[in-house]
């Protein structure tokens, strides 16, 4: 019963940030930039970044408006980081939601573009001219900016790339994970949690369900890219292996990696159990929807 209000929910909440993205994203930047940046973030992926802050946010009773605008915005650097990731001086990869990537269909130089424009867009998203407290404004870009940056995101992706061939142990695994994906799932429960009023131990104990979340997101990714085929996935399979990136599976094994995905499950329910919010049913099940998924 349970999980099909969250369907209801979920399915109405991506229709929202569908909506909101089509409004946001131009389509008349000038020479073509629009239609890139349009490809690469519109009608595509599973939206669960946007989700998780609508979540959060709904958990501390927060603005709507804000959420939504903080539910874009972390979509749009999401989106970017992979247009940038699919780039050949990168991972080099062709396809992507289940369409050519962007260098494959607009060139490499608008895909770079299109990914700096979708950064910079995502951070006009969060600073309208009225209608939202400056405070409010400055919290979300910081909490944004500090984990799409070199201490997150891209300080990640800098050491996954440095990794390549590399026998990783799982400390130095785990901190490049927390890092290329786990921080911006993190931001994205903190974001939610900051449109509203929540307590010191609730905030501490969100972000400890986002830092077991974001890591949990990045081991199954480890998983489906040698489990699942590319039709499903909608992005190449084994393509981890081609790329000789040390992962979850290279590093721990396909079983144990299921099992540390699990762990790290459990340790974000028993996060959201010690945050004492009552409306958290929507996290809980994001929470198994991020480690049961199949794309
Ligand atoms: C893929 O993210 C890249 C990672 C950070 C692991 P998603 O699996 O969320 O991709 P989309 O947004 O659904 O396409
Ligand atoms: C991506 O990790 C992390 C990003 C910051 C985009 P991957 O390189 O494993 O993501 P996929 O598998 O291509 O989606
Ligand atoms: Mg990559
Ligand atoms: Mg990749
Ligand atoms: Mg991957």
């Amino acid at each position: 019963m349970k999980l099909a209000e969250f369907e209801v929910w979920a399915r109405a909440e991506v229709d929202a940030v569908e909506g909101a993205l089509q409004a946001w994203v131009p389509a008349d930047a000038p020479a073509g930039l629009g239609q890139a940046m349009r490809y690469g973030v519109l009608d595509g992926g599973k939206r669960v970044r946007p989700l998780l802050v609508l979540a959060a946010s709904q958990a501390v009773h927060g603005e709507r408006d804000a959420a939504m605008r903080a539910a874009c915005a972390v979509e749009l650097i999401h989106a970017y980081s992979l247009v940038h990731d699919d780039m050949p001086c990168m991972d080099n990869d062709v396809l992507r939601r289940g369409k050519p990537t962007v260098h494959v269909q607009f060139g490499e130089a608008q895909a770079m573009l299109a990914g700096d424009a979708m950064q910079a867009l995502a951070f006009e998203v969060l600073t309208p001219d009225r209608g939202m407290a400056p405070v409010l404004q400055a919290r979300l870009c910081s909490l944004l900016a500090r984990s799409a940056g070199h201490a997150g995101m891209a300080g990640g992706q800098a050491i996954d790339l440095a990794s390549i061939g590399q026998p990783l142990g799982e400390h130095a695994l785990r901190d490049m994970h927390h890092r290329k994906t786990g921080a911006l799932l993190q931001a994205s429960v903190l974001m939610g949690a900051a449109c509203g009023d929540a307590t010191a131990a609730q905030w501490a104990a969100l972000a400890d369900y986002g830092d077991a979340l974001g890591l949990a997101f990045q081991v199954v990714d480890d998983i489906l890219d040698v489990t699942q085929a590319s039709s499903t996935l909608g992005k190449t399979a084994g393509k981890d292996l081609d790329n000789n990136k040390p992962t979850y599976v290279t590093v721990l094994g396909l079983d144990a990696a299921r099992r540390h995905a699990n762990e790290l499950r459990d340790k974000a329910q028993a996060a959201l159990a010690r945050s004492g919010l009552r409306d958290a049913a929507w996290l809980s099940l994001l929470a198994d929807k991020v480690v049961d998924r199949e794309s």
